[in-house]
């Protein structure tokens, strides 16, 4: 996982501290589900769904390893609003969805703003990657959710997370990332 070198950020507003905190609780939790997701679907014979929560666990991982290393090192924590709790794997795939959904239409555009109106330009682009990422989550898992409630596992080989900013592909990696530009090379691929 790359590393950027940060300024001293001692001075960072409050409202985007706090919005960093609550992101990095709230991936973190993300990252967790999915895993745990992942176990669910396998037991229920969808190993390419497990295949799906395992990478964008990945992903969410990437988002909250990058809200980490922006925040001020000082003691403060807050609690991300989150869904709890395991269900079958196409009630974890609508928890997910939900949990994307909340992330792409209201937290991180709200925290963008913010985050954008304090000059704060690194958690700009930290709360940014991660939106661009958790549209392209929503999505898999809505499709996923269909063929689930039909019983069918998906048709999936390999997705490619950028270890940079945590975008997400089917397939093979990209020579860069669309979104931050990261050489073929930064992508992790499960399979
Ligand atoms: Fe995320
Ligand atoms: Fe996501
Ligand atoms: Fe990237």
């Amino acid at each position: 996982m790359s590393t950027i070198s940060l300024p001293e950020s001692i001075n960072m507003h409050d409202m985007t501290e706090q919005y960093l905190f609550n992101a990095f609780a709230g991936e973190s939790q993300a990252h967790m589900r999915y895993v745990n997701y992942a176990d669910v679907a396998v037991k229920e014979g969808y190993p390419n769904v497990g295949l799906l929560f395992r990478a964008i666990a990945f992903a969410e991982r990437v988002h909250a390893s990058n809200h980490l290393e922006r925040m001020p090192q000082k003691e403060d924590m807050f609690s991300g609003e989150n869904p709890y709790g395991l269900g079958d794997t196409a009630e974890n795939l609508q928890k997910g969805i939900d949990g994307e959904t909340f992330e792409i239409e209201e937290m991180y555009p709200t925290y963008r703003k913010v985050a954008d109106f304090q000059d704060e330009s690194e958690a700009v682009q930290t709360f940014d990657w991660a939106l661009r990422a958790e549209k392209i989550h929503a999505k898999m898992y809505a499709d996923a959710k269909e063929k689930v409630e039909d019983g069918e596992d998906i048709d999936l080989e390999k997705v490619s997370i950028c270890s940079v900013c945590g975008y997400t592909k089917k397939g093979d990696a990209p020579d860069r990332c669309p979104v931050c530009g990261a050489e073929k090379e930064e992508f992790r691929e499960f399979e």
